[in-house]
């Protein structure tokens, strides 16, 4: 029997702000990391380590975990909040460890699940990412920080067609094998189905790979409004882990057209609908959509926040 309680992993300071036309303000993402801490989200992503001059818009990150570091967002809620960073490299989790913070619990690798975005994305091959993540698993593991693991393009690539399932299940094994305590699977390109989503993880919780499901998330991209009955689909599963984005924000730099991850506001919503819990202030997420579309001058990308607000 699955629990009735779904983590919801918070990605819009990342995954979110990554791919705006403008550099947002380091001070918008940390009134945006503050704001989110107060609404019961457990785990927020709050930047990457990755490369200033491939993502120029995560070049301040280390002033957000110093910052983080010194004035704990969310007060007293922050106690049992993680905030993830993503690292593509040793070098990246040298830059974050260079810093010297306590505060540094969880980083986040990424692999792609297709050559062609894996070498657009990081500038190197499947095999060749994972060769470079044993290290960073490894120094995590010695300082105790917990390592996610992400797939990119789990249905399709825009570089090389559709993703043979069975190549995201052998990537998946490989990060859990090598330490990672959860992967996530990113529809980056939003082109997954129901019916493709059931598939995939048939594949990857059926012999001969039998992964547990609750190592799963599911990172969902709404790009052909399909992100909620994907999750749906994954939910009847047994996936309790899904990411999303707050007012929708996001895409990936290296992913032409892929807008848009799930918003928080819509799969909160559909939680709750579902009977689900997430222990998460749906109106307060709802305004805080509001307020960062309006500070970064987009239309809000959940249909649930102003409906909800305005009713
Ligand atoms: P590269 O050019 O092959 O790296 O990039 P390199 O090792 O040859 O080094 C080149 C230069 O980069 C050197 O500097 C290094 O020092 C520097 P130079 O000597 O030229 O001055 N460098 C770094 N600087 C800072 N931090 C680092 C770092 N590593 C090297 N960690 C690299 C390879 C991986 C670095 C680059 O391709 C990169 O940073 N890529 C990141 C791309 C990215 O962030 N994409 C978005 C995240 S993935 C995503 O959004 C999908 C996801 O959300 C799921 C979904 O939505 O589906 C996860
Ligand atoms: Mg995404």
């Amino acid at each position: 029997l699955h629990s009735n309680f779904v983590k919801i992993v918070e990605v819009g300071a990342r995954d979110g702000l990554q791919n705006e036309k403008t550099i947002v303000p380091t001070k918008t993402k940390l009134a945006l990391i503050e704001k989110l801490s107060q609404t019961g989200l457990l785990v927020i992503e709050a930047g990457a380590f990755v490369s200033p001059k491939w993502v120029p818009h995560m070049a301040d990150t280390p002033q957000i975990l110093q910052y983080l570091d010194k004035h704990p967002a969310g007060g007293a809620q922050s106690e049992g909040i993680t905030y993830p960073y993503l690292v593509p490299n040793l070098q990246g989790l040298e830059r974050a460890l260079g810093l010297g913070t306590t505060n540094l619990k969880e980083v986040a690798i990424f692999a792609s699940a297709s050559e062609g975005f894996s070498q657009k994305n990081i500038n190197c091959s499947i095999d060749k990412s994972l060769e470079r993540f044993r290290p960073v698993l490894e120094l995590c593991h010695d300082r105790g920080i917990r390592v996610r693991g992400y797939i990119s393009m789990i249905f399709s690539c825009p570089y090389d067609g559709p993703t043979p399932p069975t190549r995201v299940a052998e990537v998946t094994k490989k990060l859990l094998d090598m330490g990672c305590y959860e992967v996530s699977l990113g529809d980056t390109n939003g082109m997954g189905t129901p019916p493709l989503t059931s598939i995939l993880l048939t594949t990857l919780l059926s012999k001969p790979y039998a992964i547990p499901v609750s190592k799963l998330a599911c990172h969902f991209h709404d790009t052909y409004n399909s992100a909620l009955v994907n999750a749906m689909t994954a939910l009847y599963l047994g996936v309790r882990t899904f990411d999303s984005s707050v007012a929708g924000l996001g895409g990936c730099p290296y992913s032409k057209g892929a807008t848009g991850n799930v918003s928080t506001e819509d799969l909160i919503y559909f939680l709750h609908g579902m009977g689900m819990e997430t222990g998460v202030d749906l109106e307060g997420v709802s305004r805080i959509g509001e307020w960062i579309s309006k500070e970064l001058g987009r239309s809000n990308g959940s249909k649930v926040g102003p409906a909800l607000l305005t009713r």
